[in-house]
């Protein structure tokens, strides 16, 4: 479903990624993982054409991304961002804020289409016209998932996801995705700090430091400890530390 071939992405003279590849099945769940600045959001979003300086190789479904339009782009990866809040404009209700990117795009049916989104991502028409700040955090990421998801798209790029959340109201939006991307068989690529919550979302996962990859995992390995590199250890030991904090998150899904 993606494949990235030798990727380098620039800003000016500074390297944000270098020479990173991967590929992505489809249906499948992909982590990306590693300190702040090493490149991980650079690539979702090189992805998602919204970068200009790049060289080497992205496909995406059947799209090349030096060839393909934008327009076709969207409809078929789509990205959710950390801070929900951020991306719905204040002034749209919920559903215009569904609504917009299948207006946009000509499609028939949009009314029946976004309260059919609503459900899914555990809402009610009566959420429909209430504005972003009438809603909760995890509700609001919610209705950004909906609207990520309005061009029925196959791939979600999803860039910390549930990090601004309450701790457990992240298990509650990484358990509607993994449901949304078994029934929709969506394929994931997701960025996060927190090492429980990619060993609970991904099958398997890249581990990024100073722009370039350092190594792939699976999820047995990363569970086993089975790591290649220093860098990885470290990332997982302090990962272990920070149980008691954000990682809990994944923790009480397990449980709960
Ligand atoms: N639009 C931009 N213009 C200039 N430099 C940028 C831009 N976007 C990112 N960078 C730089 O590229 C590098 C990689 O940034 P990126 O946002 O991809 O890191 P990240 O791994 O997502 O970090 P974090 O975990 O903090 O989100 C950083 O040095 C950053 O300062
Ligand atoms: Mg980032």
């Amino acid at each position: 479903m993606i494949r990235i071939d030798n990727l380098s992405v620039h800003f000016g003279s500074a390297v944000a990624v270098q020479n990173v590849s991967l590929s992505v099945e489809s249906g499948e769940s992909f982590g990306l993982v590693g300190e702040s600045g090493s490149g991980k959001s650079t690539v979702l979003r090189t992805v998602m054409g919204l970068n200009r300086q790049w060289t080497g190789d992205i496909h995406i479904g059947d799209i090349d991304l030096r060839k393909g339009r934008r327009r076709d782009l969207v409809r078929v990866a789509q990205m959710v961002f950390q801070d929900p809040y951020a991306s719905l404009h204040p002034r749209y209700t919920i559903g215009q804020a569904i609504a917009e990117p299948m207006l946009i795009n000509r499609m028939s049916d949009v009314d029946a289409r976004t309260a059919e989104l609503l459900e899914m991502i555990g809402l009610t028409a009566a959420h429909r016209f209430r504005f972003p700040h009438e809603l909760s955090g995890g509700q609001r990421q919610r209705v950004a998932i909906a609207r990520a998801l309005s061009l029925s798209p196959k791939v979600l790029l999803l860039d910390e996801p549930t990090s601004a959340l309450d701790v457990s109201v992240q298990a509650e939006i990484l358990n509607l995705l993994n449901r949304l991307r078994r029934e929709l068989n969506l394929t994931f690529v997701i960025v996060s700090h927190d090492l429980a919550v990619i060993s609970y979302m991904c099958d398997r996962l890249m581990v990024m430091q100073n722009a370039r990859a350092v190594e792939t995992l699976t999820r047995a390995q990363l569970r086993a400890g089975d790591m290649q590199h220093d860098y990885t250890r470290t990332l997982f030991r302090a990962s272990h530390r920070d149980r008691a904090g954000a990682g809990a998150s994944a923790e009480a899904v397990r449980h709960g």
